[in-house]
């Protein structure tokens, strides 16, 4: 049973600056949502009961968009403009259903995770980065249909390239969706990477994990990575990656966040055709 999932929101952002300078990346819109929102909603999607950010400077953001805005709600009432009170009643959630962790250095993701092991309480979680957006099926809603339990990593090809931007699998037996995963090193050059099979933003941890980070060794880049922990924990619980059906967006990259909107944007009924109109007259 998965009943609770991390939102690691402490990053810098520093590709993002100016616009991350008071506001959590997280925040950024595309179309008319956060990012953080589209992750929240995947991780309810599969029952997800308990939602755990870990938050760095500038939470309040976040914390005022998961929470109830009387203001806002008696004003729209007040309109007569029920659908946005309706859409801003349900992104509230159950009380005590909703904890947040300071993270008081962005000393990396695992740095992150490890900072909620008190929340996690000994279950299994899911981790999800808002910053990786899916378009299309849901990959957390894949990996549970998969997950035999253990630890799991949604995962996709790469660019040969760009190995140095991920953790990279070294995959074992593959049945093409499912990929048992033998080896993982974080942000490889592409001389030595073990494959092209790339770690994206959706995981699913076993507790030993937390054991690992407990001991706080550094990675790369002097960061407490997630990956390293993961990659010890081979051989000792399962360990899967998932090839996901949707298609990712990078929105930590600016190239990333621009495609994610107009993508997004084509995809819903009422901008789709007025924005290809604009973008098949663009030149
Ligand atoms: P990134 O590697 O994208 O780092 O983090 P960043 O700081 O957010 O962004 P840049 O590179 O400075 O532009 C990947 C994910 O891990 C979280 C981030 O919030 C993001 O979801 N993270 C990273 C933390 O929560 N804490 C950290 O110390 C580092």
């Amino acid at each position: 049973m998965l009943r609770k999932a991390i939102f690691p929101v402490g990053g810098l952002g520093t590709r993002f600056l100016p616009a991350t300078k008071a506001l959590p990346k997280e925040m950024l819109p595309v179309v008319d949502k956060p990012l953080i929102q589209y992750a929240v909603e995947e991780a309810a999607a599969v029952g997800i009961e308990e939602f755990i950010f870990v938050t760095g400077r500038n939470k309040t953001a976040i914390e005022d968009h998961f929470d109830h805005s009387t203001e806002l709600e008696s004003v729209l009432q007040a309109k007569g403009k029920m659908e946005a009170l309706d859409l801003v009643r349900a992104m509230v959630k159950n009380p005590g259903a909703v904890s947040y962790v300071r993270q008081q250095a962005a000393a990396g993701l695992g740095h992150a995770v490890w900072c909620a092991r008190k929340l996690a309480g000994g279950e299994p979680v899911a981790i999800l980065l808002a910053d990786d957006l899916i378009l299309g099926q849901p990959a957390l809603a894949e990996m549970v249909a998969h997950w035999p339990g253990g630890n799991m990593v949604a995962v996709m090809e790469v660019e040969a390239e760009a190995t140095g931007s991920y953790g990279i699998v070294t995959p074992g037996e593959d049945d093409g969706k499912l990929v048992e995963v033998k080896g993982l090193v974080e942000k490889p050059d592409p001389k030595q990477a073990p494959s092209r099979l790339g770690v994206v933003g959706r995981y699913i941890i076993e507790p030993g994990v937390f054991d690992q980070l407990d001991k706080q060794e550094t990675g790369a880049g002097g960061e407490i990575q997630l990956t390293d922990a993961l990659a010890t924990r081979i051989g000792a619980a399962p360990f899967h990656g998932l090839r996901f059906s949707g298609e990712r967006f990078d929105c930590g990259s600016k190239l990333g966040f621009l495609k994610a909107n107009i993508a997004f944007g084509l995809a819903r009924a009422d901008l789709a055709e007025p924005l290809r109109d604009w973008l098949t007259q663009l030149r």
